[in-house]
């Protein structure tokens, strides 16, 4: 939520804020800004809207921009106050002599803006971020001597909340400062020049070293230094990491939208969260996360969103072969809830971007009652795999769009290692299964690649079924069931269509009193005995002239008999089957929301990293 870069070095400070800018963008899009340090004081640039409006604006301004050294980048997804040019950042302090960009929500604000306002300070913005800039230039102001970097950690101190923060002053060109506190940070290394952003992807087109800034850590750059300190002012030693993600993952490609792209990644992100952590044979290896598991009798999934429904299939399968009772629960309500737990009980906390704050919360409540938590993440260094005692690192690479697919296949690979696991340490699977579960998940890309073939230019007949869609609702039982709820928050995420995901056998007990010709009923027929069952409950919503498109094996006949569009999926063997339901749902949501002109990438009021409660 929110994206922030800052640069100096070189003449090319605005290309660089802007690059680093677009590749944020999916952080928040209501409005962007720039403050550059030039010669005579900073300049900020603010406008509403997508980043190219604030691309046409720089254009606008006459080519002094390109000497510019310095300089800092925002892209907003608004807390406090609408989008507009004023609530945009930079937000300026002072009459103009510090500017700061900052991603969190400063939770005194009011407080800090009344003793503000009594001394006669004018504010522009119903920002809480404007709040901070003032504090700092006063600070600034009243200690001539003090250094820029002293003066934010002095601010920082009278702070509530979460923030990632940067700033520039008039009073020290070529410097940056920067802080930490709950919202990510990343320094990028160069040569003569250096970067600060929220996420290291806004910077893979430039250095692929980084370091990470801890929470209560204050940062101070230019062009040939970098420095990290405690608040109090205390240097800080840091190792650099390399991040080995490619400058392409974040740019289109062949592809019209990333949606499209991550959605044809997923084979690319399970082979790579498979590797090394299953062999040949099917012998799972799940040892770098350093848990014994042989004490574990209760598990408790936390996550939020598209990672919830990940955590609600490894429930399925934990329970299934390592017969653990698992709860799964929704992030937000479990944070302030009384968490049942003790030692024994492994909390599984699952977080594309690990910085989601509900899901952090949950994860320190849970502490409480003394659980070992594992992370499921896809984000190397992001804040949860310092919170967790132990990682499992999803591989999918960095996902742009707002809406997660691939990210989603990722954690659902890494659910199925983590019941594998257990049911080897608790021995409630003989060896010879387990090696050839373990073997049949191997073949996860080979098979979400043979589906995403068969699917292939195949959506257009259930696309129209949704041309004047008011609702509609997703079906399915037993795995089929998460992800028809998956299915249904990605159409109604990109298109807007509300949209239900539902137990098909639940239907008879309130939702199928929607049914009629403009509520499209998706259903996930599946296999055995549940399939049958499903059947049943499409054929009741069909008889009340529901529009249905079932998802089913290529030869199975009787979902020509329900469905008035079929998607059909490769057989795939059972542990694998989630993973291919889930191709045609992806790519109907795509598919309807670009027929609606829709942009499937940033949904409106949507931002990826959801770094506010
Ligand atoms: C929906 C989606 C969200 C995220 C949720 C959690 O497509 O992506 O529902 O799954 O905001 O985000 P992470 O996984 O980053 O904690």
């Amino acid at each position: 939520m929110c994206g922030i870069v800052g640069y100096v070095g070189r003449e090319r400070c605005v290309e660089v804020l802007m690059q680093g800018l677009s590749h944020l963008e999916y952080r928040g899009y209501d409005s962007a800004g720039l403050a550059l340090q030039g010669e005579g004081g900073i300049e900020p640039i603010r406008e509403v809207g997508r980043l190219e409006n604030l691309g046409r604006a720089v254009a606008a301004r006459n080519g002094h921009l390109s000497r510019m050294r310095a300089g800092i980048g925002h892209t907003r997804w608004a807390t406090h106050g609408r989008p507009s040019e004023q609530n945009a950042h930079p937000q300026m302090g002072g009459r103009g002599t510090v500017a700061v960009v900052h991603n969190g929500i400063i939770e005194n604000f009011a407080e800090l803006k009344a003793e503000l306002l009594e001394k006669g300070v004018r504010f522009e913005s119903e920002t809480d971020t404007e709040v901070m800039a003032h504090l700092l230039a006063e600070r600034v102001e009243a200690n001539p001597k003090e250094t820029l970097r002293a003066s934010l950690s002095a601010v920082l101190g009278r702070l509530e909340g979460s923030f990632a923060v940067a700033a520039v002053s008039v009073a020290e060109p070529g410097v940056i400062v920067a802080a930490r506190h709950q919202s990510p940070l990343v320094v990028g290394l160069g040569e003569g020049e250096n970067f600060l952003a929220s996420a290291v992807q806004a910077l893979l087109g430039e250095t692929r070293r980084f370091l990470v800034v801890e929470n209560g850590e204050v940062v101070e750059i230019t062009g040939d230094s970098v420095g990290i300190f405690t608040r109090d002012g205390g240097p800080v030693e840091r190792e650099s990491f390399e991040v080995d993600w490619d400058a392409e993952a974040v740019e289109l490609g062949v592809y019209e939208d990333f949606m499209m792209k991550e959605i044809h990644e997923q084979p690319e992100a399970l082979r790579a969260t498979l590797a090394g952590r299953l062999d040949a044979e099917g012998r799972v290896d799940l040892s770098e996360t350093g848990l014994d598991l042989r004490h574990v009798n209760r598990v408790v999934v936390v996550a939020c969103g598209t990672a919830l429904h990940a955590g609600l299939l490894g429930k399925g399968l934990i329970e299934r072969l390592a017969r653990l009772p698992v709860e799964v629960a929704v992030a937000s309500e479990y944070r302030y809830a009384d968490p049942v737990g003790d030692e024994n009980t492994l909390v599984v906390a699952i977080s594309q971007s690990g910085e989601t704050t509900d899901t952090l919360a949950a994860v320190e409540a849970a502490r409480y009652f003394g659980g070992k938590v594992l992370a499921v993440t896809n984000t190397r260094g992001s804040l949860i795999t310092r919170e967790a005692d132990a990682v499992l690192l999803t591989e999918a690479g960095p996902e742009i769009c707002v809406a997660s697919t691939k990210a989603f296949a990722a954690q659902v690979a890494a659910l199925d290692l983590l019941a594998l696991e257990l049911a080897r340490v608790r021995g409630t699977v003989s060896d010879d299964e387990l090696l050839s579960l373990g073997r049949d998940l191997r073949r996860a890309p080979e098979k979400v690649a043979a589906a995403l073939a068969l699917l292939e230019g195949k959506t257009e007949a259930a696309v129209e079924l949704f041309e004047d869609a008011r609702c509609s609702l997703f079906l399915g039982r037993g795995p089929a069931f998460p992800v028809a709820l998956e299915g249904a928050l990605k159409l109604k995420e990109i298109s807007y269509i509300p949209s239900e995901g539902y137990a098909a056998g639940e239907m008879k007990h309130g939702p199928i009193a929607l049914v009629d010709e403009q509520c499209p009923v998706v259903a996930i027929l599946g296999e055995g005995v549940l399939r049958e069952k499903t059947l049943s409950n499409v054929e009741e919503t069909a008889a009340r002239g529901a529009n249905v498109v079932a998802i089913a094996r290529e030869d199975d006949a009787a979902a020509d008999r329900v469905g008035r569009v079929v998607l059909c999926v490769p057989d795939a063997p059972e542990i694998l089957r989630p993973l291919v339901w889930s191709v045609p749902l992806q790519l109907l949501a795509h598919d309807i929301a670009t027929d609606r002109g829709l942009d499937v990438d940033k949904p409106r009021n949507l931002a990826k990293s959801v770094t506010v409660e």
